[in-house]
């Protein structure tokens, strides 16, 4: 197998960073596709915390090539900032090459997206204000600008005020908001490019570069951000966002074609969490779920929010899975559900006294859905601990593990115990 997709298979922050991470040891170029900075992915190696929103986590290894897809939002003040921080912290940023149809993000889209979350009231999204939705819609009505329309820069200039003014014009008199300054938010944006201008390069040459590596049988791990129920077209629409995290976004977001994806592995957190609004049928709201926020850190990493927790979903899992094509699972966070006596896994819903096993599409019929409950007996955290090996977990979280590959057929090859590398027990060779 000589590349592999790393797909968040639930609401996001499954650990796809510390999973990308940790495959980035044997790859050769690590990828992103889908998404902006809305993404948080945190990895951890010698007590040492790196927060990633842009940039591949593959950036870690020094001999990483790392890839920010043509499908990516970009914002290109917050990539700079997200590369004098990791330049603080040791890393360099040199193995970067960024594919130049990549939309860009401009400070309009983020006011934009926090005055339409500010109108929403009641029935806001939750989204993290970085402009995602905004720059994606500019995408779809095709007035967007692109990292390959900066080379020219006096009609980049003419284009780009045009869209300042336009932007303002509904800013003043729909939202009754303070327009942007014309002048400055042109010199920020075109400051910040020229400093990015070095990493960017051709979306024909990123397609060949990969095509190449793939024929050359080295090693490609495509980092998913955000996650399938997060997807525009398969999450819990509206309450997602406005890309296509899931395996085919790899297409649409890097130029590659279906029938160059080897397998996805779906990164599945022991339990569920979600943050911002939408529906959530397993969700708690009792003091285990604020024991799993506090045991697992459930907190934002973009946006520091406390994330919803609730038991692990297997309809959605499932949906999942099929979306995705999933044949591995990593399955994080096991740790976290330690101390907990009796660990539910929701594997039915039911509607009006019928079973329902297929993940809905409407807000109102999920709204119906009771989940259906099994229940497994705990671990202790002292035992977990204990685990250098998968072998040596206690007996009920391999009985868990274990059970949720009954449920969905697919083998949770990687399980991860706790946020070091070292702390990832790899069942099964990915990436030979
Ligand atoms: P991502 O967006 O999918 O990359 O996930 P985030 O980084 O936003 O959130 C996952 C959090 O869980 C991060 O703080 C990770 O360091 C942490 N983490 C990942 N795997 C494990 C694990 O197995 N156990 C524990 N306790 N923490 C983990
Ligand atoms: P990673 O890659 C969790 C959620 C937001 C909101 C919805 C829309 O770290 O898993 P947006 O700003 O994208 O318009 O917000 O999507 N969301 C995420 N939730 N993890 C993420 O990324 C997310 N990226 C967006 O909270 O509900
Ligand atoms: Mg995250």
């Amino acid at each position: 197998m000589s590349n592999l997709v790393i797909v968040g298979a639930q609401w996001g922050d499954e650990g796809k960073g510390k999973i990308t991470d940790y495959l980035a040891q044997k790859a050769d170029y690590v990828v992103r596709y889908s998404g902006g900075d809305n993404a948080g992915h945190t990895v951890e190696v010698d007590d040492v915390k790196y927060k990633l929103h842009l940039v591949p986590s593959g950036i870690l290894f020094s001999d990483k090539k790392c890839i920010i897809g043509n499908g990516v939002a970009l914002n290109p003040m917050s990539l700079l900032k997200e590369i004098e921080y990791l330049n603080g912290l040791g890393v360099e940023v040199k193995n970067l090459q960024i594919s130049d149809r990549a939309h860009i993000i401009f400070p309009y889209h983020i006011e934009i997206d926090k005055l339409k979350e500010e109108e929403r009231g009641d029935k806001k999204i939750g989204t993290t204000i970085k402009g995602i939705g905004p720059c994606y819609v500019d995408k779809a009505e095709r007035s967007g600008l692109r990292l390959c329309d900066f080379k020219y820069i006096e009609s980049f200039i003419e284009k780009l005020t045009k869209n300042i003014k336009k932007k303002n014009k509904l800013i003043e008199s729909y939202y009754n908001a303070t327009p942007l300054d014309v002048e400055k938010t042109l010199k920020d944006s075109i400051e910040a490019l020229e400093k990015l201008e070095k990493y960017i390069v051709s979306t024909s040459s990123v397609i060949r570069v990969l095509k190449d590596a793939i024929k050359a049988n080295k090693k490609i791990v495509f980092e998913g951000a955000q996650a399938t129920l997060l997807d525009i077209d398969f999450g819990t629409y509206p309450f997602v966002t406005s890309s296509h995290p899931g395996a085919a976004g790899i297409c649409i977001g890097t130029g590659l074609s279906p029938y160059d994806l080897d397998a996805a592995m779906g990164v599945v957190k022991a339990y569920t969490t979600r943050v911002g609004m939408g529906p959530f049928p397993t969700e708690l709201f009792d003091k285990t779920g604020d024991f799993i926020r506090e045991q697992g850190f459930e907190y934002g990493t973009t946006t520091g929010r406390p994330r919803r927790c609730g038991w692990l979903d297997i309809v959605m899992l499932n949906y999942s899975i099929d979306v995705n094509g999933i044949s591995s699972i990593a399955l994080t966070k096991l740790d976290t559900l330690s101390d907990i006596e009796k660990i539910k896994i929701c594997t039915a819903y039911e509607v009006d006294g019928n079973e329902v096993k297929l993940f809905p599409s409407s807000l109102e019929e999920l709204k119906e859905c009771k989940p259906v409950f099994i229940e497994m007996d705990g671990w202790s955290l002292k035992e977990i601990e204990k685990a250098s090996t998968y072998e040596e977990l206690p007996e009920n979280a391999k009985k868990y593990v274990k059970k949720i590959e009954e449920l969905t057929g697919v083998n949770c090859d990687i399980v991860s115990v706790g946020p070091q590398r070292q702390q990832t027990f790899m069942r099964k060779e990915m990436l030979k």
